[in-house]
């Protein structure tokens, strides 16, 4: 026997295990060429008579035969396998029971936002939008906010060059329309904001406000309180309370900020409201005529009521949420509770 047999019996061997059409074909090819009388103790019995200069690479051959057709006996008999398991599995019971998913649930925060804008439709108003990454004009200059305001500082704001910075609140909107429209405006928008606050049970670096504007002729504060009022009560059910604070705010004046009575306690105070039977849910006030200024409306002709919404706030006491957090976790067992 010489070299040459050894690998025409090695290629052989492996032309024999790629064609094996099922596991016991394999096992039997192995068998042939493996096994304790088979082709591989056959070529280690002739080795012997080979002459001795040529018993090294010989037995290389030999050991090869023996290591190739091992690795392709394994190949193929893992891609049978594979394909076998398929078989088997198309041979489904059609009178089992489905695999039950459990449907997803709308986020609150969502859920909030969606009611919202519903309630203010029924006002007339319709949605707007803004960019996140905003300009320093639009988030500070333009709603007349003083150079040397401390929410402008970087503890309190991400900036992310001389200029842009990760809005602070959804007011910015109120000047991109302003600049887009003219009045008669009733817009609401609602969207993420970026503070560098701390997270804890009250905070959350990003968060989402809605914002309000409203312009048109005789625009007064009692159509502020009205739809204020109305939108609690929409949101929270008829007995919620709502009461306004005077307040300041650059870009409103006269400003106020607005709460509604606690919805755990019904006003009578608890953990949730921190005894005090209410909840400061955002600003609000009648648009500085200096803002309408910058934006080219004229203050002599229009007035415009704007206002701000905490959206956490109104989801948490709407759904009973002591920590902001939990909105952020994305756990299913959380979130399916509010479908
Ligand atoms: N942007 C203010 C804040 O984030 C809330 C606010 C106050 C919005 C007064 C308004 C407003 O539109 O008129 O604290």
């Amino acid at each position: 026997m010489t070299i040459q047999d050894v690998i025409a019996l090695k290629e052989q061997g492996i032309n024999e295990a790629r064609q094996a059409g099922t596991l016991s074909d394999i096992e039997a090819v192995r068998i042939r060429y493996l096994g304790r009388k088979g082709v591989l103790q056959d070529v280690m019995d002739n080795l012997k008579s080979v002459p001795p200069e040529g018993r090294r690479d010989f037995g290389r051959c030999a050991n090869e035969l023996k290591q190739d057709l091992t690795r392709v006996l394994d190949e193929r008999k893992s891609v049978l396998s594979a394909a076998s398991k398929v078989a088997e599995n198309k041979q489904f019971d059609v009178t089992m029971p489905g695999a039950w998913r459990q449907p997803g649930t709308r986020h609150p925060v969502t859920q909030v936002i969606e009611e919202a804008i519903r309630i203010f439709s029924i006002l007339g108003f319709t949605v707007a939008d803004g960019p996140d990454m905003e300009t320093e004009y639009h988030n500070f200059d333009a709603l007349n906010t003083p150079a040397d305001h401390p929410s402008r500082d970087t503890q309190d704001t991400f900036w992310l060059d001389k200029k842009t910075l990760l809005r602070t609140q959804t007011s910015p909107v109120q000047i991109r329309v302003m600049e887009s429209c003219k009045p008669p405006i009733r817009i609401i928008a609602p969207g993420r904001c970026y503070r560098r606050d701390t997270t804890d049970a009250t905070h959350s670096a990003n968060f989402h406000q809605i914002e309000g504007l409203y312009v048109d002729h005789k625009v007064s504060m009692a159509d502020l309180k009205g739809d204020i009022t109305f939108f609690a009560h929409q949101m929270m059910g008829p007995n919620v309370k709502v009461r306004f604070r005077p307040h300041f705010f650059p870009f409103t004046e006269p400003s106020v900020e607005y709460d509604f009575s606690c919805h755990v306690c019904g006003g009578s105070g608890c953990r949730v409201c921190k005894n005090s039977g209410w909840i400061e849910i955002s600003g609000a006030g009648m648009v500085n005529p200096k803002v309408f200024d910058i934006v080219r409306y004229d203050p002599e002709v229009f007035t415009g009521y704007a206002f701000g919404m905490g959206l956490e706030r109104i989801a948490m006491i709407k759904f009973g949420i002591e920590d902001i957090r939990l909105l952020y976790d994305n756990d299913v067992r959380f979130l399916s509770q509010f479908s």
